[in-house]
């Protein structure tokens, strides 16, 4: 799946990892490393730096972390484990008069290499980490930032947060990590779409109905309560993954595959996304929380349980229909859900085209639109819903059936995880899969016009059993239904 020509443009790196002894660090970085060492893009001498405020326990780190992977990454190698904790160096991240002096000696051993700073840190402490890098003179024309979300709560604190790092490093060196991007079956949009004459010809207003985007999570808010009692639904998942999925299925084609033109192209999508107002606030959004719900006799808490704040109005569902303003979209409703606690976890985009102008067979109720159905996860499959006639004499009976590429069964191999891929194309200097300065701040424009008149027009959140589909949704029209999906 890794092309020769992208493990030979992998340079050596050095990799910085300010909050390494995080949850995203021990869950995704780490294992992503393991990985990518396992299939020889790590180069021998790559070395990965722990930041730590608190550097007496190394070993204590050292053996955590590798119990942490040796938990995580089934059947591991052990061989390739030592080699990842050998290239493990303990830095303190404290800083001496306003400079990383460990950090700096630590840098200094091994020149001239590209570095990664990682910030898996709250990004309250992005802008004073820049800072300091800066003022340590650590910031080399081939160092790269790796910028985690949330970055900001709205337009104004994102902005904040990007300027902090925008005084020290140039947006050519910023990477703000979407790990939807990541995913293999995100970046094959681009190639259904690009590398096949047939859909393109259809993309549009003209042959397409309606759009749908979702994606649904069994589980709740495991141990992250506090920070998704902050953020909520709309700003988890709406304002980064699936923008950004809606982008890559609007788009127009970009003329070459760089970063700059693919960003253009996204860019272009955000600023055409129709502003809400207090009359399509009411009418196009619907938010939800759940409350408990049973499964197999046992009871699942609500949010409030979950959180522990029973006052709070976060909503852990949202449903929205939007318009994208441009010829190609125009009148074409997208529809974007996403909850937490739902029946079961997917990830799908499905796109309806119209029904067929003029309808000649006699059971018109039989009909459906023709649907493409991209699952993105699980069991990544793409599936043409056609009509069929059913064999046999006695007229025309007819059925909907699906052609499917299931992506499982076509290739064998690992799947990459996302992070694999992304924290790869940071040592690679490729920015394609990374949301710029201004998609940012496009997509929030986008989300204000959302949570100010929600909270201008008090919309309440709708209450849905945990364990079910959501609220129910009055955003859809009366000819339009959520795909009904199933992991089976
Ligand atoms: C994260 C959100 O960005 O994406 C989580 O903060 C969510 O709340 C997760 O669970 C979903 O990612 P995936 O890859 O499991 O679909």
């Amino acid at each position: 799946m890794i092309s020769e020509k992208s493990i030979a443009s992998l340079k050596n790196f050095d990799l910085i990892i300010f909050g390494a002894n995080g949850d995203l660090a021990y869950r995704k970085i780490f294992p992503a490393l393991y990985h990518r060492l396992e299939e020889g893009q790590v180069k021998p001498k790559s070395r990965i730096a722990a930041m730590l405020r608190n550097t007496k326990n190394n070993q204590e780190y050292l053996s955590t972390l590798t119990k942490s992977l040796r938990k995580q990454i089934k059947g591991i190698d052990e061989k390739i484990l030592a080699t990842l904790i050998g290239k493990v160096d303990v830095i303190s991240a404290l800083t001496i008069n306003g400079k990383y002096a460990d950090l700096e000696s630590w840098l200094k051993k091994s020149p001239n290499k590209v570095r990664v700073y990682y910030l898996a840190t709250p990004s309250s402490v992005f802008g004073q980490i820049a800072k300091d890098l800066q003022d340590t003179s650590l910031i080399t024309d081939e160092s790269r930032i790796v910028l985690e979300k949330p970055l900001g709560k709205d337009g104004a604190s994102s902005a904040l947060i990007n300027n902090s790092i925008l005084k020290y490093f140039d947006e050519k060196q910023i990477y703000r990590i979407d790990h939807y991007l990541g995913k293999e079956t995100v970046q094959n949009l681009m190639v259904l779409r690009f590398a096949n004459y047939i859909f393109e010809n259809l993309w549009n207003a003209n042959h397409i109905e309606n759009v749908q985007i979702t994606a649904a999570e069994k589980l709740g808010i495991e141990k992250r309560g506090e920070y998704y009692d902050n953020y909520g639904a709309l700003l988890d998942m709406v304002q980064n993954h699936l923008l950004q999925l809606l982008c890559l299925i609007a788009m127009e084609p970009p003329s070459v595959l760089t970063a700059s033109q693919v960003r253009v192209e996204k860019l272009k999508v955000l600023n055409a996304l129709e502003k809400f107002n207090e009359d399509s606030i009411t009418t196009r959004t619907s938010k939800g929380q759940y409350s408990r719900g049973e499964k197999n006799g046992k009871i699942m808490p609500s949010y409030l349980e979950d959180v522990g704040t029973y006052s709070s109005e976060t909503e852990t569902y949202v449903a929205i229909k939007t318009y994208i303003n441009n010829w190609r979209w125009k009148g074409v409703p997208f529809y974007i859900r996403t909850g937490k606690r739902m029946t079961e976890k997917f990830s799908e985009i499905v796109i309806t085209f119209k029904d067929v102008p003029h309808n000649i067979f006699p059971e018109k109720k039989l009909m459906v639109p023709n649907k493409l159905i991209i699952r993105l996860q699980p069991k990544e499959k793409i599936e043409f819903i056609q009509m069929v006639k059913v064999p046999g004499p006695g007229g025309y009976r007819y059925k909907p059936l699906s052609m499917k590429m299931d992506y499982l069964e076509s290739f064998t191999g690992k799947f990459p995880e996302a992070y694999e891929r992304l924290l790869m194309d940071v040592v690679r200097g490729n920015q394609t899969l990374f949301m710029s300065n201004k998609e940012l701040k496009a997509s929030w424009e986008w989300i204000a016009s959302i949570t100010e008149n929600w909270k201008s027009s008090s919309i309440k959140n709708n209450l849905y059993n945990a364990g079910t589909d959501g609220p129910g949704d009055s955003i859809l029209e009366s000819n339009h239904n959520w795909h009904k999906t199933s992991n089976k």
